[in-house]
């Protein structure tokens, strides 16, 4: 059976991995004749590319499974692919009698295969493992015009007692270093302005000759890449040589996506994060000295197994002491299979202690921001106009310290560096104004 004209839409929950995991997915069905459609209901497959770092995320995809059911075409072949198809595997063709295909996060290479055994009336799994899975020869179908993605490393190695992704993608392993740089100078022909370098450990990146300072620096170095991120690094692995890089690399952004999780000691031993509260401040201060203007965010989690009110006590205060830019917050949920889930009862953090935990830091990042926020107006900044925003008729445009900032002007400006003064701030995101003259910058502090 021929697949063109079949039409194909896909839809993604969870981190940038999983966003350019589906670009990968596109790419390959694009490859194969199918057209990508921007709505399930004008698919003829559909694939739900799915994340299970939280129950909360695996609850809203069956729920969105169970939306899907009602309104996709008749016949249509629906997939759940990602991290949650990897972890439930064959429980949910049971759960949800319309899907059809349930793919992992190396199953993707036989999805057209797949598709075509599906349409025949098969109900197939695909969760096994592959530890030479890059997808080398494909090509992405970007969602993005002006940033892409761009995976270096898959898995990982860490195993942090709460996590489940060690589970659902696998070991560590690295792409080859002439491989990312092929798909960044590529990128850049193909107009895209500003490149993120993907892992879940991504400074652990070793591609048996190159460290992740080798690979910052081969990218940086390509044409006309101006911006260069990455997410997430873990603590431990900002060797000297990463750090130089970083700060002699022009490309390389000043903001750092660094998970704290927790600031007592104690919890983060539990979770087995392998750094202890000094080590995690002693890493902050390497990163500021060496990168002046350093914008720093973070992920952390509350209600873990054994947390006190004196731990949580920490965690404030650790959070007080650095000053984020901004933080991710979360409540601990249980995964099962995870060492977490195995810890004593007496242990467990009530649900409303949680909450209340998890409320009270939101305040205490909020605030933060706000107030280090408030110090930026007035000052000037290089950005990025990323798209239209959500609201009204402004556009969003972003720093290199990973402000947000919205604009007024036209989408002709989209894809364009431009300068602004900041001129409001929200607390966490700013307006700003153009600035036409071409008056030196004054450095921000
Ligand atoms: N690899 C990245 C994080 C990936 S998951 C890293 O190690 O930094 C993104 C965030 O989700 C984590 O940083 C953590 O804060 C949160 N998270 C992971 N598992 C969780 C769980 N079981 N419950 C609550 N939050 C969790
Ligand atoms: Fe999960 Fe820890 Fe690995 Fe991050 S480093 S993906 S939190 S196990
Ligand atoms: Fe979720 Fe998998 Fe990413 S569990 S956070 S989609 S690696």
């Amino acid at each position: 059976m021929t697949t063109t004209g079949q039409t194909v839409y896909i839809e993604t929950y969870g981190c940038q991995m999983n966003v350019s995991d589906s670009e990968l997915m596109l790419g390959k069905l694009a490859a194969e004749g199918y057209v990508p459609v921007d709505t399930p209901d004008e698919a003829d497959v559909i694939l739900v590319n799915t994340c299970a770092i939280r129950d909360h995320a695996e609850q809203r995809v069956i729920g969105r499974l169970g939306e899907l059911k009602r309104n996709m075409r008749p016949g249509a072949i629906v997939g759940v692919t990602g991290c949650m198809a990897q972890r439930l595997g064959p429980v949910l063709l049971e759960k949800a009698r319309h899907v059809s295909l349930v793919i992992g996060p190396d199953g993707y290479r036989a999805l057209p295969q797949l598709v075509q055994r599906a349409r025949d009336g098969e109900r197939a799994v695909e969760t096994s493992f592959d530890l030479e899975e890059h997808y080398e020869d494909f090509a992405p179908r970007r969602y993005d015009k002006v940033k892409a993605w761009i995976p270096v490393q898959r898995g990982c190695d860490y195993k942090c007692t709460y996590c489940i992704v060690p589970f659902t993608r696998g070991a560590e392993r690295s792409r080859q270093l002439d491989d990312v740089v092929r798909e960044a100078t590529q990128a850049v022909a193909d107009g895209i302005l500003e490149v993120t370098l993907l892992g879940q450990t991504v400074n652990s990146y070793f591609d048996g000759s190159n460290d992740f300072g080798a690979l910052l620096r081969a990218v940086g170095a390509v044409p006309g890449l101006r911006r260069l991120r990455f997410t997430s690094p873990h603590p431990n692995d900002f060797t000297d040589a990463v750090i130089s890089a970083m700060a002699e690399v022009p490309a390389v952004c000043e903001h750092v996506h660094l998970p704290m999780q927790s600031g007592s000691t104690a919890v983060l031993k539990r979770m087995l994060r392998r750094y202890t509260r000094e080590g995690y401040l002693e890493c902050v201060a390497r990163l500021r000295e060496r990168i002046p203007g350093l914008a720093l965010t973070t992920d952390i989690i509350v209600g873990f197994p054994g947390e006190t009110d004196a731990d949580f006590a920490e965690t404030v205060s650790l959070v007080q002491e650095i000053g984020f830019d901004d933080a991710f917050t979360f409540k601990f949920s249980p995964r099962d299979g995870t060492p977490a889930t195995k810890m004593p009862d007496e242990w467990q953090v009530p649900d409303d202690v949680a909450a209340s935990r998890l409320a009270t830091l939101i305040e205490v990042v909020r605030a933060g921001s706000r107030q280090r926020n408030l110090t930026l107006l007035g000052s000037r900044r290089e950005v990025l106009v990323e798209k239209a925003a959500r609201r009204g008729d402004l556009l969003q445009a972003r720093s290199r310290d990973y402000k947000t900032v919205l604009l007024s002007g036209d989408e002709s400006t989209i894809g364009q560096y431009v300068t602004v003064e900041l001129t409001g701030t929200t607390g966490s995101t700013f307006t700003g104004s153009i600035v036409r003259d071409r008056a030196p910058l004054p450095i921000a502090t």
